[in-house]
């Protein structure tokens, strides 16, 4: 079942190129923390949508090899559309990858992953199963950069992310905001060393480290 989430037709300009208002939002705040704390190498970006962080981030950060994946084969086009537009030399094509199923981190090792705004969208099986997949794909020292809106001891961070979460789970009750303790709690079991940072607008961003 397809959702219906705030940037739900995010319309297509005549390049392919999708645009999410949400991306644009919040690209300046998660590439602060890239600049400050991704190492050089391999980045996997898991979920990556439309396309506008991929090319943003990777023209910003040439010393990162940016890979931009996605699980449903309609958003490779406008990633590829942005990675033209973008010219940069260290943004491949985009590839297919269903992050929550085994098998892609011996594909797909990597010094840095990053997952932007996926895991309230899956179920919380599914979400654990994305973790763990994630830590193992990163060789020692690489870091995972995890962000979007969750829970705080339980509780929405904020009266929009209360309304969210409850339109996700109305939608189906299997999803829905994750938990802040959960999440470090499921990185620390994977062996990563986990720190948060509070981001605008509510969200957090999760820096994972394995060491
Ligand atoms: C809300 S969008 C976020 C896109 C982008 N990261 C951003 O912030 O603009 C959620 C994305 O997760 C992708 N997705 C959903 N389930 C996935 C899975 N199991 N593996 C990989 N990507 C998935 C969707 O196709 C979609 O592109």
């Amino acid at each position: 079942m397809s959702l219906r989430l705030p940037d739900s037709g995010a319309p297509t300009g005549p390049d392919g190129r999708r645009h999410a208002p949400s991306a644009d939002r919040n690209a300046e705040a998660i590439l602060a923390v890239l600049r400050d704390e991704a190492p050089e190498g391999r980045m996997l970006e898991i979920a990556a949508g439309t396309g506008q962080h991929a090319a943003r981030f990777a023209a910003a950060l040439p010393a990162l090899l940016w890979q931009p994946t996605d699980v449903d084969p309609a958003n490779l086009p406008s990633i590829e559309a942005w990675r033209e537009a973008s010219g940069a030399p260290n943004l491949r094509a985009p590839i297919l990858l269903d992050a929550t199923r085994p098998g892609w981190p011996a594909r797909h090792p990597c010094e840095a992953l990053l997952i932007v705004n996926l895991l309230h969208l899956i179920p919380e099986t599914e979400a654990a199963a994305v973790l763990c997949h994630a830590a193992s794909a990163l060789t020692p020292g690489g870091t995972l950069f995890l962000y979007g809106p969750f829970l705080r001891d339980g509780r929405p961070g904020s009266a929009g992310d209360e309304s969210f979460d409850a339109s996700l789970r109305a939608q189906n009750p299997e999803i829905g905001l994750k938990d802040s303790t959960w999440i470090e709690e499921r990185l620390a079991e994977a062996g990563l060393a986990v720190r948060r940072i509070e981001m605008p607008a509510h969200n957090l961003m999760f820096v994972a480290r394995r060491t």
